[in-house]
């Protein structure tokens, strides 16, 4: 053990390497410790870029197939080129995760290859193939991410029973695939596999699709999903699946009690959520203890050992990337001795399907359940002209503003592109905005986003749509 680090960071996901370049950035000494193998963590490798290549490609796959022939686009003989899409996504991957390699470098951060664990508050070992090295910090930041939820009594073999991480890497279309969880994963890589020929079928323990979603627009979205050959059972809950030479065959039940009934298909597809990664981490050395569902509690990132934080979906919150990367920038700064913080209130979620949701704050319901005063304003795409023009008409944008004090409190959408949106919301929310300021705001002519403005006003009463 030889030189004093600043800040030790165990894991090179989007909460971690981020958190890695705010630090090199400060003139903090600062080490960054990774075992995948690359940096970029879930997110770069095995999530949010390969689903979201998959999800370009699938779609461009079914817009060639499909939709191109109706805008006066003959194309003939379209064919899928499955290793093709792979390799283009691999790509993608390969390139991302070499640029955050350089980012480091850029930085002034050291990366060092191996799985990291804490041996006492300040000292941190590093295990590499067979040798280990210790390293003294001053501060050690957790950034260890998720991994896979298993379901109890099925066993995860990614290639008939897979993962999110098996299902970017399918080497063949399924004829059918059974897809367990109706959440962000199942339905965006269900999409994926419908798109390029596989039925789909999704099972759902709840009686809706993507909890946490506002009401309405999940309804919206299974309405859409189903219209493209999506196929939902809900309120079921999967008691088995077993693998063989021929398939899987899966048994089900009502989630409220009934008969059991059993499915056949070829391949099945586990997303019903991820669970905070710990393991081996060496908690017990610095007395850190898990909560009931394994996630590390903080007070302002700080977890109960002096010196110690911990970010992203090691910690509770949602877990999204940059969720994870908000946090890392503010562990850094608080490092540093500078003022760390984000708003908890205004972090956006994307659903990548077509038509995508997005959101920003509290949904209707929970207004509702909080009691809460608000006043609605709705604008539906039907009546948008770029949505005419480009035939995405399906879906709506759905404002929230508090009665009294005026601020937006939750802005929810579904339409082709509202990914790209949110931001828009966030930005608003985040300056206290009211549904006022967005009315009166211009915004030009003929974009998706006037349908912001259209719902802003009718908040206000100022209708345009019957
Ligand atoms: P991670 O990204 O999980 O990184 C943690 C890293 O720590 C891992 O690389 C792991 O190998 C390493 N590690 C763990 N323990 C140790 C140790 N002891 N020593 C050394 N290294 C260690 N989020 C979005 O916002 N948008 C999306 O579109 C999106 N799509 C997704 C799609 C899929 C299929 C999946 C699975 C997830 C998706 N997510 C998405 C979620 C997103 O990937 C996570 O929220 C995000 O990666 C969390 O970042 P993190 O830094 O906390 O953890
Ligand atoms: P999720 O929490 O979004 O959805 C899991 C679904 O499975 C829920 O609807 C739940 O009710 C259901 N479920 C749970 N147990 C079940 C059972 N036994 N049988 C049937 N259904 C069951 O989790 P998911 O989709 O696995 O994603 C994990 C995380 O990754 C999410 O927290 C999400 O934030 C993140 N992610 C984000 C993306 C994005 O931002 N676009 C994309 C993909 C993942």
């Amino acid at each position: 053990m030889s030189e004093m680090y600043d800040v030790v960071i165990i894991g090179g996901g989007p909460g971690g390497y981020n958190c890695a370049i705010r630090a090199g950035q400060l003139g903090l000494k600062t080490a960054i410790i990774e075992a995948r193998g690359t940096l970029g963590g879930t997110c770069l490798n095995v999530g949010c870029i390969p689903s979201k290549a998959l999800l370009h490609a699938s779609e461009a796959f079914e817009s060639a197939s499909h939709h191109f022939k109706s805008l006066g686009v003959d194309v003939a003989g379209v064919k899928l080129n499955l290793p093709q899409m792979m390799a283009q996504k691999d790509e993608v991957v390969d390139g991302l995760t070499k640029g955050i390699e350089f980012l480091m470098k850029k930085n002034k951060v050291t990366y060092i290859k191996g799985f990291g664990r804490i041996i006492s508050k300040g000292k941190v070992a590093v295990d590499f193939e067979s040798a280990t090295t210790e390293l003294a910090t001053k501060n050690i930041v957790i950034a260890t991410g998720s991994e896979v939820m298993p379901l109890p009594n099925i066993v995860i073999d990614e290639e008939k029973i897979i993962s999110s991480t098996g299902a970017l890497k399918l080497g063949a279309v399924p004829k059918s695939m059974v897809v367990i969880g109706a959440g962000v994963i199942g339905l965006e890589l269900g999409s994926v596999w419908r798109r390029l020929g596989a039925e789909v079928t999704i099972i759902e323990f709840l009686d809706r699709i993507t909890p946490g979603i506002d009401g309405e627009i999940a309804k919206a979205l299974q309405r859409t999903l189903t219209k493209q050959g999506m196929k939902f059972e809900l309120g079921q809950k999967v008691t088995s699946a077993i693998a063989s030479k021929k398939g899987v065959t899966l048994t089900y039940e009502p989630a409220a009690g009934g008969d059991a009934k059993t499915f056949d298909t070829d391949v099945v597809l586990v997303a019903i959520g991820r669970r905070p990664f710990t393991s081996k981490l060496g908690l017990e050395n610095v007395g850190i203890e898990v909560d009931k569902r394994g996630f590390i509690a903080h007070n302002h990132w700080k977890t109960s050992a002096d010196g110690i934080w911990v970010i992203g979906d090691v910690t509770h919150g949602p877990m999204l990337a940059h969720k994870a990367e908000e946090e890392g920038l503010a562990v850094a700064e608080c490092i540093a001795g500078l003022a760390g913080h984000m708003d908890y209130d205004i972090i956006p979620a994307v659903v990548y399907t077509n038509p995508e949701v997005a959101a920003v704050g509290k949904t209707e319901e929970e207004l509702k359940a909080a009691g809460v005063e608000y006043k609605i304003g709705k604008f539906q795409f039907m009546a948008n002209s770029r949505a005419r023009t480009n035939h995405t008409t399906d879906g709506l944008v759905k404002i929230l503003e508090d009665k009294a004090t005026l601020k937006i409190l939750g802005v929810h959408m579904m339409g082709t592109g509202v990914g790209e949106m949110i931001g828009e919301a966030a930005l608003a929310m985040a300056f206290g905005a009211s549904a006022e300021d967005i009315a009166r705001t211009c915004h030009a002519h003929p974009t998706m986003s006037e349908a912001i403005k259209e719902a802003a006003k009718a908040v206000d009463g100022w209708v345009m749509q019957s």
